[in-house]
């Protein structure tokens, strides 16, 4: 078995995760527009150092709620440097999940699952755990890197996925990435 620093991407790296390229290539407000609605309570699971999550923040408004999960701490220290005295500080609750749990007993109306699935072990539990934690309706966005996932691993992901009792809805494009956008069914 891989030993967990082996296995997901370190915080060393983190850097390479959030800058301006990556924004121009995957904006977040384009990729995640679809999906998030004002008011909404989001999980972001594996969130790194926030990415994802603080425009997330930002499109959920004052009446949202983000929940940045990660394994890592210190991920989760990335992200609160970065919103320390902002106003975001309020709708983004910082949540360390356990090595073989999430953890998070809040329902909420959206996961975002971006670059993490290919990193967790026993993704048969994480699912189930998924869908326990959304809403009814709730959904979720997978999306996976194309180096570090082959098109039949995606497509193994989705299919755990489905047992684990999601629905497809669409295969949407994101730049250099397999994506599925799936709703608790
Ligand atoms: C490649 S990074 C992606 C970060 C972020 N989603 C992004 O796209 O910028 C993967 C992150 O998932 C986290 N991770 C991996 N497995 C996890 C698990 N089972 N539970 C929570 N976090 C996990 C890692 O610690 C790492 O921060």
């Amino acid at each position: 078995m891989t030993k967990i620093n082996e296995r997901v991407c370190p915080v060393a790296l983190s850097g390479s995760l959030d800058n301006s390229i990556r924004r121009w290539l995957q904006n977040p407000r384009k990729i995640l527009g679809p999906y998030i609605k004002e008011g909404m309570t989001v999980l972001d699971v594996g969130c790194g150092p926030g990415f994802f999550t603080i425009e997330m923040a930002r499109m959920v408004g004052k009446s949202g709620r983000i929940i940045a999960a990660d394994m890592q701490e210190g991920m989760l220290q990335k992200v609160k440097e970065k919103i320390k005295g902002t106003e975001l500080e309020e709708r983004i609750l910082l949540h360390k999940c356990g090595e073989n749990n999430i953890g998070v007993s809040e329902p909420v109306d959206f996961v975002l699952l971006f670059y993490m699935v290919h990193e967790v072990p026993n993704k048969e539990h994480f699912f189930n755990e998924i869908r326990a934690i959304l809403k009814p309706n709730g959904q979720v966005l997978i999306v996976e890197p194309p180096f570090h996932v082959s098109k039949s691993a995606f497509e193994e992901t989705v299919r755990k996925a489905r047992e684990a009792g999601f629905a497809v809805v669409e295969r949407p494009k994101v730049f250099f990435s397999r994506a599925v956008f799936l709703k608790k069914s």
